[in-house]
């Protein structure tokens, strides 16, 4: 067995980890080696205090890239063992990555992995195509492989119960004018290493939409081209809310992603109602669950898109300074 990981391992692992999402793709991560061990860190000067003033984003972020670590280095033949937090005096300190005994990749890491650069946020209109039930189940039980859950609301009237929630929580969010900054500072319309491309932000929106969207999008919307009318809703929890637990839930998130775009799927992230702690609450009661609702997803089939970019690997890795 290797008792440490080195520099290229680490390097490799962290092209795939960059792509993981992040609210505005702010890419609030940091990757370093120590004593042979990598650690994933947050970035706490790429936290939004308007919209993200508990961290909750940035360790969902962070445990979507530790996911797609993880599934990089399986991939490579170095699987790792996971400690979440593993300095209780080091808060900043997400997850540290020390090496397994070594053995094939599974058939499920394989396809996964393989997903991490053909997944996107999709804001676009999807087909009113149903999800087969086959897949659905493909969905909870990739959320379930991380420790967490996730409900996949049936019936109109279980949506539009939903919907409601996410207006109201996008309302009182779009009270706020630091919010609303925050936002405008994060749209890109020239070419950038993060924050949202415009043209990835989805259409404008208009009044009969089910669903609120962000507000990133400034793309002009076709007369007549509307949402799916039976949108798929997904809300993603986990077992409590402490801050290892938001870690967990952003594994889960990226490893529903992934199996959502290995089965040929798209989805878009709706965090509104997750955002405003009343909203989240009236969300937790409705579905019935223990625990706490930690994103909601929008799934469907979807036109064809582009992965939105990156800063570049250098900027992210802490690397040892010899003397
Ligand atoms: C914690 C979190 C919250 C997010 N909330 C929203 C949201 O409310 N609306 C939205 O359109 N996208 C949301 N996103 C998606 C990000 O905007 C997206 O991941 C980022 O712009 C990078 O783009 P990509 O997903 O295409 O790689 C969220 C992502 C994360 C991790």
């Amino acid at each position: 067995m290797d008792i440490a990981y080195t520099v290229e391992q680490l390097r490799d692992a962290v092209t795939d980890a960059v792509r993981a999402p992040s609210l505005h793709n702010t890419q609030p991560w940091r990757f370093r080696l120590r004593d042979g061990g990598i650690e994933v860190l947050v970035d706490a000067s790429r936290r939004l205090p308007a919209t993200d003033p508990s961290g909750w984003g940035v360790r969902i972020a962070c445990g979507a890239a530790l996911f797609n670590l993880r599934l990089a280095l399986a991939v490579a033949g170095t699987p790792a063992r996971v400690r979440l937090r593993p300095y209780p005096a080091e808060p900043d300190v997400v997850a540290r990555l020390v090496p397994d005994l070594p053995r094939r990749p599974t058939p499920t890491e394989q396809s996964l992995h393989a997903a991490i650069p053909r997944r996107f946020s999709n804001r676009a209109p999807f087909w009113p195509d149903p999800v087969p039930a086959d897949v659905r189940w493909r969905l909870a039980e990739a959320a379930r492989a991380e420790l967490c859950w996730l409900e996949l609301l049936i019936g109109v009237s279980a949506v539009n119960a939903f919907a409601e929630i996410a207006r109201s929580a996008h309302r009182v969010l779009e009270r706020d004018p630091a919010y609303r900054a925050e936002r405008t500072d994060w749209v890109r319309t020239e070419p950038a290493p993060d924050g949202v491309p415009a043209a990835a932000g989805g259409p404008q929106s208009e009044p009969q939409d089910l669903l609120p969207s962000r507000g990133f999008g400034g793309l002009d919307r076709a007369p007549g081209r509307d949402f799916e009318p039976e949108p798929l809703v997904a809300v993603l929890g986990s077992a409590g809310n402490t801050a290892v637990d938001q870690v967990v839930a952003g594994q889960a998130l990226q490893r529903v992603l992934l199996t959502a775009t290995d089965s040929g799927l798209s989805a878009s992230m709706l965090s509104q109602p997750i955002e405003v702690p009343g909203a989240r609450e009236q969300l937790r009661l409705s579905l019935g669950r223990f625990g706490t609702p930690q994103m909601v997803l929008r799934i469907g089939y979807g036109q064809p898109g582009s992965p939105t970019p990156r800063r570049d690997v250098d900027e992210v890795l802490e690397l040892p300074v010899h003397p």
